[in-house]
């Protein structure tokens, strides 16, 4: 008789679903497992905004967003709800991906009950635990107890086994973004290109609220001041920190603001820019993928690989510097067309496949 195994896949924010929904799909198609979704709702709306989209059925939705929410409060109330989820499912694994305090909080749950953890984009590392906080802090937490370390390249594989990770205990699948990213690019339209530059802006990380997001904002007004083909579309996160700054000092013609965009429409707005500015993980690794220059607003990133292959550029918060990024890059074609070349240093879109292969080889043995 065939046993399901049940494996509990644990969401919270928006880009937990992107990047879980093609792991969810591979469970659900196996012969073997039993999938149990579990969103703790860190994020209420963005994540269901994503759930919706790709139909993706929750069995236990935690509902835990509390407006401008702190990190040990959301902590505190999702413990002991995994452990409870835990106790009933009794799953033989628990897999969550990337840095967010859900992910911290489920592998901390799956430790804890003494069930296998699988951390899906493992082995990204700053070294800095200020840039980003609290991600990386809870990175190179969770890499110490994971079972499974689910990493998108050799360079996160060799991070974790040089910080002594064993090696049995690391796998390189490719990134799990590039899945969904694929998926979605089949199914839209041929891309509908207008003569305007298009900058696309996106900002979230706790590090950059207050001044740094200030100058950030003047130096985009500059820019529109100084470029009058240029025009800005931003999905505003709906953090209150960046919300209420971006509303009261981003009003411009050439700016649009727009609600959280579902993920096919994001997607065919980033195959329409020219370039993009953001502090997003994830938006790091799909524009390398669609031939998007990319320029960073941070201090530090746990993702060299596009910076490296000269697609992408870490630019900070200082406005003269962005200032000078941007425009240089508008105005010479031959740099622009070095940076928009496609490049994939993330997979080709077969990491889920390649997760799920590595969770049921290791039934077998
Ligand atoms: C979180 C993650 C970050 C990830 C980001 C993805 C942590 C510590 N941070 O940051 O790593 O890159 O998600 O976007 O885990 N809010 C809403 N509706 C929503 C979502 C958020 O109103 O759908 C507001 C709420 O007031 C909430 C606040 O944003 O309290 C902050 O949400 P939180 O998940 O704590 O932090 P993010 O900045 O979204
Ligand atoms: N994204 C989206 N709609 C938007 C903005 C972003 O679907 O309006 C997607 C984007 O394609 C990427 C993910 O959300 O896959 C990035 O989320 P975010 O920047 O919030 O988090 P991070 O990746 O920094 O953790």
């Amino acid at each position: 008789m065939n046993i399901l195994r049940t494996i509990i896949c644990v969401i919270g924010t928006r880009p937990e679903a992107i990047k879980m929904v093609p792991v969810i799909r591979a469970l659900e198609a196996s012969t073997w497992a039993r999938c149990v979704v579990v969103a703790t709702a860190q994020h209420r709306e963005m994540l269901d905004q994503m759930l919706q989209r790709f139909n993706v059925v929750v069995d236990y939705d935690l509902n835990l967003m509390q407006a401008n929410q702190g990190l040990n409060q959301l902590l505190a109330c999702m413990l002991p709800e995994l452990d409870n989820i835990i106790k009933k499912e009794k799953p033989y694994a628990l897999i969550a991906q990337g840095d967010t305090t859900t992910v911290f909080g489920s592998a901390l749950a799956a430790f804890n009950a003494q069930i296998p953890f699988g951390h899906v984009e493992a082995g990204l590392r700053t070294y800095n635990l200020k840039h980003p906080f609290p991600e990386e802090g809870y990175r190179q937490m969770i890499s110490k107890i994971a079972h499974w370390n689910f990493a998108p390249t050799e360079l996160a594989a060799n991070t974790l086994i040089k910080e002594g990770v064993l090696k049995e205990k690391v796998f390189v699948t490719g990134n799990t973004c590039i899945d969904t990213l694929l998926m979605a690019v089949n199914q839209l339209p041929p891309v509908n290109k207008t003569q305007e530059k298009i900058i696309v802006l996106t900002v979230h990380r706790r590090e950059i609220f207050g001044q740094p997001l200030e100058n950030v904002f003047k130096t985009i007004l500059k820019i529109l001041e100084d470029f009058k083909n240029v025009k800005v579309i931003y999905p505003v996160h709906p953090n209150p920190h960046v919300k209420n700054l971006a509303h009261s000092l981003l009003v411009h013609p050439r700016i649009i603001l727009k609600d959280p965009l579902n993920y096919f429409d994001f997607v065919d707005l980033l195959r329409q820019a020219d370039l993009i500015l953001t502090d997003s993980g994830g938006i790091q690794e799909e524009a390398p993928a669609l031939g998007k220059p990319v320029f960073v607003i941070r201090e530090t990133t746990e993702r060299p690989e596009p910076i490296s292959a000269g697609r992408a550029k870490l630019v900070g918060t200082n406005e003269d510097y962005i200032y000078h990024q941007v425009s240089s890059l508008l105005l010479n074609e031959d740099l622009y067309r070095e940076m928009a070349k496609p490049y994939f240093p993330y997979g080709n879109g077969d990491a889920a496949k390649k997760i799920i292969s590595i969770l049921q080889a290791e039934l077998e043995v």
